[in-house]
């Protein structure tokens, strides 16, 4: 057995480069399992270290390269044993890969029943205690009617307190869960969400779609959860005087663009680290899209959002 090392700390390329030819040497002089798991341990180590699949079977090919020696006769059993050393050496990023995969499948579950019970409790709140508050102002303004003229005032606060409390159920509920998203439809919900930005800050706001109301329901969720954030972020962050909008339908999935003219950012890991940026890869991550942020300090930002439709196979690995 080689002194293949045990993982700690990171090795240098040449290091890993000497051991993986010292291990591949010594299984293939002695092709049993105990010099195989030096495959296993040296790809392990790798996987620690960030190189990729590629990268070691680069690796691979100049120990191979090395070891010449051995190799002249090109029917030798040996080319097989060295395919089957660096099989072993390559599967911790196989497993790796299938993890990733499960836990990706495991992250839409749980986005999927949270949204699920949001969406549950925003009909809850707008449905049922909207409904009853409503009644009790149409209830106040029936008082109001019949009272006389001095009692007026103290009703009047009673039915200023209701409306108030009407507009924070009303925001909790869109928080929860974009109601008008399921009432009104993708389009026509991110369009009612710009024209209120419009009117609440003044931004001139550009929108165009060309993409259908009826795409899988995980897929308007996370567009419009997505859209959302980078809109909000706009009017937080940007002062920009332009916003633009886009959602496109391409051959392969949904994309789509959020413009602003805004002060832009420098660079995203130096900005103050809210949830706002990470909840949207989480969100994308788990249908496995992507979000591209491109910007530069002065020069506005513009976020890509890409949702591919085949996430379904994709995330059973076919
Ligand atoms: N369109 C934008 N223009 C300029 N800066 C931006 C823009 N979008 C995001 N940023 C910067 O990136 C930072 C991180 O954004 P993120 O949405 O993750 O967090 P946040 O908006 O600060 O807080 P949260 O979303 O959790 O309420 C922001 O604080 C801001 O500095
Ligand atoms: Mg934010």
């Amino acid at each position: 057995m080689t002194n293949t090392p045990r993982i700690s700390t990171p090795l240098d390329r040449a290091t890993l480069r000497t051991a993986y030819a010292a291990a591949l040497e010594a299984y293939l002089i002695r092709p049993e399992e105990i010099t195989l798991s030096g495959a296993y341990e040296l790809g392990r180590q790798a996987l620690h270290d960030g190189l990729g699949p590629l990268e070691l079977v680069s690796l691979h090919e100049s120990a191979v390269e090395r070891l010449a020696g051995f190799l002249r006769e090109p029917d030798h059993p040996i080319i097989t044993r060295a395919n089957t050393f660096l099989m072993e050496s390559l599967s911790p990023f196989e497993m790796t890969y299938r993890r990733f995969l499960e836990s990706n499948v495991a992250l839409r579950s749980l986005n999927e029943a949270l949204e699920s019970q949001s969406r549950h409790t925003a009909r809850q709140i707008h449905d049922g205690a909207g409904q009853i508050l409503f009644s009790l102002q149409l209830a106040l303004a029936e008082v109001m009617a019949r009272l006389p003229h001095q009692w007026k005032p103290e009703i009047e606060k009673a039915m200023q307190l209701a409306d108030h409390l009407d507009q924070q159920l009303r925001g909790l509920s869109r928080d929860l869960h974009p109601v008008a998203l399921d009432d009104l439809g993708l389009n026509a919900a991110v369009r009612h969400l710009l024209d209120g930005v419009a009117t609440r800050t003044g931004l001139k706001v550009a929108f165009h779609s060309s993409v259908p109301d009826d795409l899988p329901p995980q897929i308007t969720t996370c567009l419009y959860r997505v859209i959302h954030e980078g809109v909000t972020n706009v009017v937080r962050h940007a002062h920009a005087t332009k916003l633009q909008v886009s959602m496109e339908r391409g051959q392969e999935g949904v994309l789509s663009t959020i413009t602003d003219n805004g002060i832009g950012m420098a660079d995203e890991a130096t900005q103050p680290h809210g949830l706002g940026l990470r909840g949207m890869r989480d969100r994308l991550k788990g249908l496995h899209g992507e979000l591209e942020l491109q910007s530069s300090s002065g020069a506005g930002t513009q976020l890509i959002i890409s949702i591919p439709f085949a996430f379904r196979e994709n995330a059973n690995g076919n």
